[in-house]
């Protein structure tokens, strides 16, 4: 279950690289703007912003993030992103933070290139961190022999579950795509007790929380919390430094 109240608790470093993509998509007057896997819809407001004259269209597959985004004016639809067909007039599809929950999105990536009107720009952003110690602590904790069983069917994300840059520019030049391809390796300055362990919580655990009752995940919250600490041991003015690494694409279609 997505929590949007804890996701939002690091707005800004979670924000950063949305604009960092958004800079790199030139569309002058877009028609339909779609943000798909909108989450709370604090990012997609600044879609309007940005293009004032297009129609935003938005959409998630958790409730809960769909009803934090109505709360603030989104009229976001509860969808699945793999059952998502562009409309005629869409010309800019963004997605942030979202395919690396969706396996084979690849697919998805190429049939959108193909339905998407000439000229269409595709930006998405994924995580690339999937061997960080945060991941393997997760991964490590969640295979041992207490809470294998109970967390068997939990999508805990692994390397394989994104490519890097070089990957998806070939699978969308291959596609007609002029691509712009990139990574980046942010140094996010955490503060606060368990930094990391909140982080995470907002997003990668997600799927140990749905399986969870309440007192198995603060046990496992609490058994969690000092293997990240030893991992990413905090300074002595109370900072942690969080490494996150994220791959961008920014795609058009020909024409
Ligand atoms: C890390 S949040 C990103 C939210 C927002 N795009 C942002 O940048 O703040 C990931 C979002 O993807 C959504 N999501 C995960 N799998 C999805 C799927 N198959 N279809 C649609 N949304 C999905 C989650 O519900 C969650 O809101």
């Amino acid at each position: 279950m997505w929590d949007p109240k804890q996701y939002l608790a690091f707005d800004d470093h979670r924000a950063r690289p949305f604009f960092d993509l958004i800079d790199r998509v030139r569309a002058d007057r877009p028609r339909r703007v779609v943000d798909l896997g909108c989450g709370p819809g604090n990012l997609t407001v600044t879609l309007g912003e940005r293009w004032p004259g297009a129609e935003i269209e938005a959409s998630d597959a958790s409730p809960e993030m769909v009803a934090a985004a109505r709360a603030r004016g989104i009229e976001a639809e509860l969808e699945d992103v793999r059952d998502w067909r562009p409309r005629a007039d869409t010309d800019v599809v963004v997605s942030n933070a979202v395919l690396q929950w969706v396996p084979g999105h690849q697919d998805l990536l190429v049939r959108w290139a193909g339905e998407l009107p000439a000229g269409a720009w595709i930006a998405f952003q994924v995580p690339g961190n999937f061997d960080a110690p945060s991941h393997l602590a997760i991964r490590e904790l969640a295979g041992t022999t207490a809470w294998r069983e109970r967390l068997a069917a939990a999508n805990l994300l692994e390397p394989r579950a994104v490519l890097d840059p070089v990957g998806y520019a070939g699978l969308l030049t291959a596609a007609g795509c002029a691509v712009d391809a990139w990574e980046t390796t942010y140094l996010q300055r955490l503060t606060g007790p368990d930094p990391v362990l909140e982080w995470v919580t907002g997003t990668a655990l997600t799927p140990v929380r749905e399986l969870l009752d309440a007192a198995e995940w603060a046990e496992f919250r609490a058994e969690l919390a000092p293997m990240l600490t030893a991992a990413y041991p905090p300074q002595p003015d109370g900072t942690t430094w969080l490494p996150f690494r994220r791959v961008f694409v920014v795609a058009r279609t020909a024409g």
